[in-house]
C-alpha cells in the first residue's frame, strides 16, 4: 500500500474511530508481536489485607479509614481486602492461568519498614515479598514491582507527607532496602504510581487519603517532592544497582484522554492541550521532554495566577538547574495508566471553583457524553479511541520512549458474565494495536487492571475491576474467573483479539460459558 493510501486510511479511521458506535467482528487484523509484554496488575493496599499482621506498621489509608469509616461508599476499609496476605499462592496460580508472563504488584512500605524508616526492617514482611517473588519466578512469571502505590507510612504524614522535602531522602532509603533485598529477582521497577492522582486528589482535594484539602498549594508541593524523590531513586538504581542487577526502572503516570467538546471550536482544541499539560505534562515534561522542567504553559499559568491572587511567590515550586538535569531522562520507560476520555472546553473561572486550586488554575470544564457507556463508576465512560489518542500525544511530546501500559481496565457491578469488560479489553487493545501498527507508537507492553476484585479506594468494595470475582462475604475470599479472564487469556495466548468472543452464538463463548 502506498504511503498516501496509508495516510488516507489512517485519516478515515480517525473519523470512524471517534465514534463509540463502531463495532468490530471476527479476528483482529493485527496481532501482538511475540515480544509484546502481557501482564496483569494489582496494588498492595487494594488486595493484601493483613493490615496489622506479621508486624506491619500503619499506613495513611489504614489510619484514615479507621478514623473516618464514612470515607468509603460502603464504610469499608482495607483490613482484610482480598486477603492476599494469606492467599498469595492462589493468586499466583490465577496469574498463571491467564497465561501472562508478567505481574505488576506493589510493596506495602510499612510491611517492610513498619515506621517507614530503614532503621528497622520487618522480617515477616521481608519474607512475605520474598515468597511471592520467588513463587512467581518459579512458574516463569516476571514481577514488575511498584515501590509506592499511595500507602504512605503514617509517621511521615505527621511530618506533612509528600509536602515535606525530607521525603525525598526517606523514599530513597526505602528504595535502597527494596533493591538490596529483591534486586536479585526483580528487574523491572516502577517508583511511583500516579503521582497526579495521589497529589491532586489526596493533597489538593479530599477524594483520596490523606484528604488534606490543601488545594492550590498542597498538590504542587506533593508533585514537586514526589518527582524529586522519583529521580533520586532512579539515579540510586542506575548508579549502584543496575551494574550488577541489570534491570529497568521507570515511573507510572496516569492520564485520561481529552477531546474538544466542540471539534470546530479552535479554543476547545487549545483547552484539550492545556488540560493535558496540566494533568500529564506537569509530571511527564520534567522527566521525558528534551527541555526538562515543568511545561511552559503550566509554569506561566500558575506563576500568573499566583501573582494576581496576591501571593509573593508562585504556588508551584521551582527546580534548581541541577534538579532539572537530575530529572531529565530519569525513566527507562513511560508507564501509562489510562481508563477513560473526557470532552474538554474552556470555562470562565468563577466563584464555584476552589480558589486557589489546580482546577481553577487550569480553567477548563470536563464532561462525558451520555451515550458513552458507564457500567460501574461515574468517572469511567467507555471510549476506546481515546486510548490511541493519548498514546499518540505521548509520542508527539516525548518522542520514541518505550511505553508500557501499566494499567487499563473497566469497573462494573461484578457479575461473572462481564460482557462489557470483555468488550472494553477487546476494543481498547485494538486501539493499542492501531497506535503501534499505523501510528508507529512504541508501546511495548500492557498490564490489565486488575487481577481480582479489590478495595477500590473511596468506592470501597462497591465497584469491581477484577478479571477474577472475589466473594467478599466469605471469610475465604473465594476467587472465580469471570468471562473477561478467559477472553484475556485467549488474547495473551493467541496474540490476537477475537471480537466474536462475547457473541452468544459463538462456539467460543458457548464453550467458555460460566
Ligand atoms: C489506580 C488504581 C485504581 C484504578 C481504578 C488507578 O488510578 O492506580 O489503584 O484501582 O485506577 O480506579
Amino acid at each position: 500500500m502506498s504511503a498516501a493510501a496509508l495516510v488516507l486510511l489512517s485519516l478515515l479511521y480517525q473519523v470512524q474511530g471517534s465514534s463509540n458506535s463502531e463495532r468490530h467482528t471476527g479476528l483482529s487484523n493485527y496481532t501482538f508481536p511475540e515480544d509484546f509484554i502481557f501482564g496483569v496488575a494489582t496494588a498492595a493496599f487494594q488486595i493484601e489485607g493483613g493490615w496489622n499482621k506479621g508486624g506491619k506498621g500503619e499506613n495513611i489509608w489504614d489510619t484514615y479509614l479507621h478514623k473516618h469509616p464514612n470515607f468509603t461508599l460502603d464504610h469499608s476499609n482495607g483490613d482484610v481486602a482480598a486477603d492476599s496476605y494469606h492467599k498469595y499462592k492462589e493468586d499466583i496460580t490465577m496469574i498463571q492461568s491467564l497465561g501472562v508472563k508478567y505481574y505488576r504488584l506493589s510493596i506495602s512500605w510499612t510491611r517492610l519498614l513498619p515506621n517507614g524508616t530503614d532503621n528497622y526492617i520487618n522480617e515477616d514482611g521481608m519474607k512475605y515479598y520474598r515468597h511471592i517473588l520467588e513463587g512467581l519466578r518459579k512458574v516463569g512469571i516476571t514481577p514488575m514491582v511498584t515501590l509506592f502505590h499511595w500507602d504512605l507510612p503514617t509517621p511521615f504524614m505527621d511530618l506533612g507527607g509528600w509536602t515535606n522535602p525530607v521525603m525525598v531522602n526517606y523514599f530513597e532509603d526505602y528504595a535502597r532496602v527494596a533493591f538490596n533485598l529483591y534486586g536479585d529477582i526483580v528487574n523491572i521497577w516502577t517508583t511511583m504510581n500516579e503521582p497526579h492522582q495521589h497529589c491532586a486528589n489526596g493533597y489538593g482535594f479530599v477524594n483520596f487519603v490523606p484528604a488534606l484539602n490543601a488545594h492550590g498549594i498542597g498538590e504542587y508541593l506533593c508533585t514537586h517532592y514526589m518527582l524529586l524523590a522519583h529521580a533520586k531513586v532512579y539515579h540510586l538504581y542506575d548508579r549502584y544497582f543496575r551494574p550488577s542487577q541489570n534491570g529497568k526502572i521507570g515511573i507510572t503516570l496516569d492520564s485520561f484522554a481529552g477531546e474538544p467538546k466542540n471539534a470546530s471550536n479552535p479554543n476547545d482544541h487549545v483547552a484539550v492541550e492545556n488540560y493535558l499539560q496540566m494533568h500529564l505534562g506537569l509530571y511527564a515534561n520534567p522527566i521525558f521532554s528534551s527541555s526538562g522542567d515543568y511545561p511552559r504553559y503550566v509554569r506561566d499559568t500558575i506563576d500568573h495566577m499566583s501573582q494576581i491572587q496576591g501571593f509573593t511567590r508562585s504556588r508551584l515550586p521551582f527546580f534548581t538547574e541541577q534538579e532539572i538535569v537530575m530529572l531529565k531522562g530519569s525513566s527507562d520507560f513511560f508507564g501509562l495508566n489510562h481508563y477513560t476520555t473526557y470532552k474538554i472546553t474552556n470555562c470562565e473561572r468563577n466563584e464555584n471553583w476552589q480558589i486557589p486550586s489546580m482546577d481553577h488554575d487550569n480553567g477548563i470544564c470536563m464532561s462525558q457524553p451520555s451515550n458513552w457507556p458507564k457500567p460501574g463508576a461515574s468517572w469511567l465512560a467507555v471510549h476506546p479511541p481515546g486510548f490511541r489518542k493519548i498514546i499518540n500525544w505521548i509520542k508527539k511530546n516525548y518522542g520514541d520512549v518505550p511505553i508500557i501500559v501499566t494499567e487499563n481496565g473497566l469497573c462494573d457491578d461484578g457479575s461473572l458474565e462481564d460482557f462489557e469488560r470483555v468488550s472494553y479489553f477487546n476494543e481498547y487493545l485494538y486501539q493499542l494495536l492501531l497506535a503501534v501498527n499505523i501510528d508507529k507508537c512504541n508501546v511495548r507492553g500492557y498490564f490489565a487492571w486488575t487481577l481480582m476484585d479489590d478495595f477500590e479506594w473511596g468506592d470501597g468494595y462497591v465497584t469491581k475491576f477484577g478479571l477474577y470475582h472475589v466473594d467478599f462475604d466469605s471469610p475465604h475470599r473465594t476467587r472465580t474467573p469471570k468471562l473477561s479472564a478467559i477472553n484475556y487469556g485467549q488474547i495473551v495466548r493467541t496474540r490476537q483479539i477475537d471480537f466474536d468472543f462475547i457473541k452468544p452464538e459463538s462456539t467460543k463463548y458457548q464453550s467458555n460459558k460460566i
